[in-house]
């Protein structure tokens, strides 16, 4: 579906979700003789189940399952094999899903807010993340999109962006000419024109088929996705930059979600809670382990940068902030750099 269309799709979904408001029945808690019925929670991912975002999903699935038996089914796919992320967006503010966990970078077109989570070096690894995640100023980000009928609950981490490539991208100017993949955001798209290379905006669950035919020559991802989706077969060169952060949005359809009988809803806020624990503590030891198998494997070399040379691509990639700070909001910015900078 074209960019236009998907915008007037979720255009008529939030005129949907006011209505629905207006008219009261959008905010029908669940009775009592809701208690005996069977909620299915369709939640769909595009990540390989081994992944951080892979694995935490289906300990949520596990424990919601085991806690309220015979009351709720987390129904998960995941590799993008019902829909990738754009669709899946689309599909929880139309009540089609009950639950996703897309790329923060994906919400471009509903809010510059999250935009924040992209601006190149701002966080210095997940510690810093978790720090501004969980600050009030982080918290206040879960109910965004509350308008567009998606109630964020929680954060899950993957991990920190490495630049990968056809040849050794050791200074900016190596990434010149390259066709970069992206995802689907403008922030991301302007961090690789600010390098000299050229931008492709594409689905996660194209990149593979596309590095391998020569679409795109470069991408950027984490240690797990570039290792559990093959990546690292197609592309010669990693250069450990740890430029950015790939983080989710867990998000439940509002109206789902407050239709739920109130025992069943808080119990799996709680087990949803419990699960990112686990779950992002696991996601840096995912990264750490898949960062190893790739060195093992022999298929692409790591090239780890020079304090210089990173501070090379710092300044190439600054150009960003003074371009997006204004739209995302200086307040924001500034209380992300304040809790991503305090000790840990
Ligand atoms: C990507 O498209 O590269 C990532 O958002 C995939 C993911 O869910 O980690």
């Amino acid at each position: 579906m074209s960019i236009g269309a998907r915008i007037w799709r979720l255009t008529l979904g939030l005129v949907l979700a006011f209505c629905a408001a207006c008219s009261g029945s959008g905010d029908t808690a669940g009775s009592s003789a809701d208690a005996g019925k069977l909620y299915v929670i369709k939640f769909p991912h595009v990540t390989a189940p081994g992944t951080p975002k892979g694995q935490t999903a289906e300990r949520f699935k596990r424990l919601a399952e085991e806690r309220f038996p015979g009351r709720v089914r987390v129904e998960i796919y995941p590799s993008a094999q019902l829909m990738e992320d754009s669709e899946a967006i689309e599909a929880l503010a139309f009540g089609e899903v009950q639950m996703i966990a897309p790329s923060l970078s994906l919400f471009d077109r509903l809010t510059p807010k999250f935009q924040v989570f992209d601006l190149p070096f701002l966080f210095k690894d997940l510690d810093a993340v978790e720090r501004f995640q969980k600050s009030p100023a982080g918290r206040a980000l879960l109910g965004t999109l509350e308008d567009h009928n998606m109630l964020g609950l929680q954060f899950w981490h993957n991990g920190m962006k490495q630049l990968g490539g056809p040849r050794p991208l050791v200074h900016p100017s190596d990434a010149a000419g390259l066709k970069f993949r992206v995802m689907e955001s403008d922030l991301l798209q302007a961090e690789i024109e600010a390098i000299g290379g050229t931008p492709q905006k594409m689905a996660f669950g194209e990149v593979y088929q596309a590095l391998q035919t020569g679409t795109v020559d470069a991408q950027e991802n984490t240690w797990s996705n570039i290792y559990s989706s093959k990546f690292y077969e197609v592309q010669p060169y990693i250069t450990e930059s740890n430029h950015g952060y790939i983080g989710y949005f867990v998000a439940v359809n509002k109206p789902f979600w407050e239709s739920l009988p109130a025992d069943l809803r808080t119990g799996l806020e709680e087990i949803l809670a419990e699960v990112t624990e686990w779950g992002n503590a696991r996601a840096h030891e995912i990264n750490i382990e898949d960062r190893q198998k790739i060195a093992d494997s022999g298929r692409s070399k790591i090239i780890t940068l020079t304090p210089e040379e990173l501070a090379e691509w710092q300044t190439a990639m600054r150009p960003v902030w003074d371009k997006f700070r204004d739209s995302i909001g200086p307040d924001l910015v500034d209380a992300a750099l304040a809790s991503s900078r305090q000790a840990p």
